[in-house]
């Protein structure tokens, strides 16, 4: 599409050495930094609600406007508060955060900064999933060089001001994405969610005010320092405003990660960007948002664009974190949920019994569909299964697990029939009435 590309995210991709300080620094890193530090921290905050830049972890909630939930000083008390960056991207399909972190760690460290001085923080750690032990060691040594710079740690740029960055490595558990997981794995516990309220921006880490931001939101914040936030909304939609990086994967030709204003085609991401289908192939469905959102068919996929609420209207899925999955003609749908259930079979922490039991049966139905081997009764159980999951769990994996069962029963019923040796039956309900 003829529109304007800005390049926020990945402004200093590409560049040799982009990794190192002396070479970020050369191309604006934190200049944002010490601009930020001589604004008052609401002003900082209120720049980035203005902005409307919505969190890149998949929810998509303001940004601004959690960083405003945390209590101020006088009702916190002497509790410190923490930042804390989520770099666990362990979602099948998303695989954006570490591209930020390899291509650009400053602009990653940059941003911790400039949200733990408008939130409060004086310590910040970046939790990142237990086989990015490879983009750690880079970010470490991009810390050490900030460190040695006067740009972390004490006295910031002779500001006065101390604020920390620490990396801390998972052990590989999806689930320690979810941010109460992710919580409980820093303090040293199990990666197990906690039912909210209380949300961490009031009882967090260590019960202390804690932020939990993805790292692309982190990113985004030292651009928005520099250019303020009405050049951030002049781009995207109305409701999604800026651009947004893409983990494009797949049958297509080109795969990788683009970053493309919001409200883009979605058609176009593919055809453009993504270097369309191969050869004498046919689309037969998208993933849109990681794994864990609703599929979409290929007249969804012609009329959608890709932002918060396009994706939602015209096919009840979401953007979740960008990560776009693309399956050509050849695709056995039957067989790819199949294996995309062993996933979250494997990945339920197992406190809830619809998740913990729900996936397991759904891998198992699923796997005997696969093999030809499942009735239509299973397919019914299938979705009942799926059903009683959703809305009925401490965190929302139970959903994340139920959504593209229900999703690929609901668009695509034939595949799934047809694997039983049965047309779909007339009366085909993809929802049970007990269903939320
Ligand atoms: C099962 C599960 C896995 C998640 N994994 C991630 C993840 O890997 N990275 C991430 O940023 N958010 C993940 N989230 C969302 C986080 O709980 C949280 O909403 C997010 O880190 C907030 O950051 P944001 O406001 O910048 O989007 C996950 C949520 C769930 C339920
Ligand atoms: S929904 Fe699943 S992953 Fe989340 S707390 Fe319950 S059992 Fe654990």
């Amino acid at each position: 599409m003829d529109v304007p590309k800005p390049r926020i995210l990945t402004r200093r991709w590409g560049l040799e050495g982009s990794h190192t300080l002396a070479v970020a620094r050369k191309h604006g890193a934190y200049e944002s930094l010490r601009k930020a530090l001589t604004m008052e921290p609401s002003a900082i905050t209120q720049v980035v609600k203005d902005s409307g830049l919505r969190g890149r972890g998949g929810a998509g909630f303001p940004t601004g406007v959690k960083w405003g939930f945390v209590p101020p000083p006088e009702k916190r008390g002497d509790k410190p508060v923490y930042l804390i960056c989520n770099a666990d991207e362990s979602e099948p399909g998303t695989f954006k955060d570490r591209y930020c972190i390899w291509n650009d760690p400053h602009a990653l460290i940059e941003g911790c900064l400039i949200a733990a001085w408008a939130i409060g923080a004086k310590t910040a750690y970046i939790y990142l999933r237990g086989e990015f032990k490879f983009v750690k060691d880079r970010l470490d040594a991009a810390l050490a060089e900030a460190r040695e710079a006067g740009l972390v740690g004490r006295n910031i740029l002779g500001t006065g001001i101390d604020i920390d960055v620490w990396t801390h490595l998972g052990a590989g558990a999806y689930i320690c994405g979810e941010e109460t997981a992710l919580l409980s794995s820093l303090e040293g516990g199990r990666g197990q969610p906690k039912l909210k309220p209380p949300f961490p921006a009031v009882e967090g880490a260590w019960r202390c005010p804690t932020i939990v931001n993805n790292v692309e939101t982190l990113q985004v914040v030292p651009w928005l320092i520099e250019h303020g936030a009405a050049a951030y909304r002049a781009i995207g939609t109305e409701k999604s405003p800026g651009t947004k990086l893409f983990s494009c994967s797949g049958h297509i030709r080109r795969p990788g990660v683009y970053e493309l204003p919001l409200g883009y085609p979605m058609i176009e991401l593919l055809n453009d960007e993504c270097g369309g289908l191969h050869d004498g192939r046919t689309l037969k469905a998208v993933i849109p948002g990681g794994s864990s959102v609703p599929v979409m068919t290929p007249d969804e996929v012609a009329r959608a664009t890709m932002d918060y609420e396009s994706i939602n209207e015209v096919a009840g899925s979401y953007l979740g974190s960008g990560g776009f999955i693309v399956m050509d003609d050849r695709t056995d749908l039957v067989a790819a949920l199949a294996n995309l259930l062993r996933f979250y079979a494997h990945e339920s922490c197992g406190q809830c019994s619809p998740c913990r039991e729900g996936t397991g049966w759904m891998h198992s139905i699923l796997q005997r569909l696969a093999a030809g081997e499942a009735t239509e009764f299973d397919i019914a159980t299938l979705r009942d299964v799926a059903n009683n999951i959703h809305s009925r769990t401490i965190c929302f994996f139970g959903a994340s697990a139920a959504m593209p069962v229900q999703s690929f029963l609901k668009k695509f019923p034939e595949e799934f029939f047809g694997r039983a040796g049965v047309d779909v039956p007339d009366d085909w309900q993809p929802r049970a009435a007990s269903a939320k």
